[in-house]
């Protein structure tokens, strides 16, 4: 078996896909659709970051393609219509930057409260403004998390070990952790707070959830975080209150219209405020989060080549078959319709093959079902389960 891994993924996946047998290849930049088809033959796995695009060209143009491994958080830059359609398997790395992201907000949450954006701009500029004004140690204050799931409720306790009283609001039942208080709307939490701070998904029902009347609402002289998705806040509203001092400081890393590629000209309403702290989207950028991700997604794709294990898959049902402990594994995936299940026992019965163990779950339109049978399946057998009408795709597993 062959993988190809494109963009500098992390050489921890290597090492892992080598390790389990896999042949691996490697390329540094990101290939375009025909380069990517070109480069594909013959190939099972495939890894990539965000710039390789790979559409239904791709999907399709490429039969041993059986799994595509998106080395980063997104899967924006794959055709899941199409993969699904195919019967590949699409795997990434969702919670890897998870703790990167909680410790990037501790430390804006101290840096605002500290005002360090504006003492080292003034012994930058040469002026020694030792003062204790404004500036305030975070234990005992009162901080609001908006979005209570992977990142606020790890940054939840973590900034209660560091002494702050923890108030969180969810859409969701989100189980309190530590002693944190859940308020049942947004309003209560922002009466409460003196920093808030938002972990909000990116749903279409978020776009513009924090705006004049929200910053309005929020304590005098609150601090205000957003490290979640660009387009929930009204960044002209955010000037406002952070220009009249209602807001005491800000910190940006994620806004609506972010620029494409790096050393490209970024303009925001927040541009040039005092502490207010931006980054360029890079909450969840670091190495280790970069190394997390390449073992966690390498990891993946070597235990669906191995096993047929679909764990986190993005569009594959869920099955964790375990080792193959039997002469044969085959993995089926089937459309979703009755009867499947049935059919290809008929045909595995008809050529005289005994099922030691069999698995199956369904998602949506597909089903999976991994079969371990106690003696190998000859081609005719092989032939006949592709054949069955509702077959997606098969694939026998040694
Ligand atoms: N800055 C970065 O580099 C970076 C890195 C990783 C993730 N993120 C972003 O951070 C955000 C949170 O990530 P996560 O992994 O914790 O996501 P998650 O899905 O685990 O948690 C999101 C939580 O927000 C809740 N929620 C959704 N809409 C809400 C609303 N309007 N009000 C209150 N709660 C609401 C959900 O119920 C869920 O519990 C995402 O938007 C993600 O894209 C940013």
């Amino acid at each position: 078996m062959k993988a190809l891994l494109l963009e500098n993924v992390h050489p921890l996946a290597t090492e892992i896909l080598t390790a389990a047998g896999i042949e691996v290849e490697t390329r540094t930049g990101a290939l375009d659709e025909a380069e990517l088809i070109d480069a594909l033959q013959g190939v099972s796995l495939l890894g990539i970051r965000s710039k390789t695009d790979v559409r239904a060209p791709a999907l399709l143009g490429c039969p041993d393609l059986v799994a595509v491994g998106a080395f980063c958080i997104g899967t924006n830059q794959i055709d899941l219509a199409t993969a699904t359609a195919q019967g590949t398997a699409v795997f990434n790395a969702p919670y890897s930057n998870t703790r990167s992201v909680v410790e990037l907000a501790v430390a804006n949450i101290i840096a605002l409260a500290r005002r360090l954006t504006d003492r080292n701009a003034a012994l930058h500029a040469g002026v020694w403004d030792k003062s204790a004004s404004g500036s305030h140690e975070i234990r005992g204050r009162k901080l609001g998390i908006v979005g209570y799931g992977n990142i606020g409720s790890q940054l939840s306790v973590i900034a209660e070990m560091l002494g702050m009283q923890v108030f969180y609001y969810d859409t969701e039942e989100k189980l309190a952790l530590g002693n944190a208080r859940r308020c049942s709307s947004l309003d209560e939490l922002l009466d409460q707070v003196e920093a808030l701070t938002l972990h909000v998904d990116g749903r279409a029902g978020n776009a513009g959830i924090f705006g004049p009347e929200q910053f309005a609402r929020m304590r005098p002289r609150s601090l205000f975080l957003n490290l979640s998705r660009g387009f929930v806040v009204d960044y002209e509203a955010l000037r406002d209150a952070l220009v009249s001092g209602h807001v005491a400081g800000a910190a940006v890393d994620v806004f609506p219209h972010e620029p494409r590629n790096r050393g490209d000209a970024f303009t925001s309403p927040l541009v040039g405020l005092p502490n207010t702290i931006l980054t360029p989207h890079v909450g969840g950028s670091t190495e280790e989060a970069q190394e997390d991700i390449g073992r966690f997604v390498a990891g993946k794709l070597r235990d669906y080549a191995l096993h047929g294990t679909t764990t986190l898959s993005v569009n594959l049902p869920t099955l964790a078959p375990g080792d193959v402990a039997h002469a044969q594994r085959v993995a089926h995936v089937h459309h979703n319709t009755p009867g499947v299940l049935a059919q290809l026992n008929h045909v595995l019965a008809e050529h005289d093959i005994n099922v030691d163990a069999q698995v199956l779950a369904t998602r949506g339109s597909l089903g999976y079902v991994v079969t371990d049978t106690d003696s190998p399946l000859s081609g005719a057998v092989l032939g006949d389960l592709g054949t069955l009408p509702d077959t997606v795709r098969l694939r026998v597993i040694d």
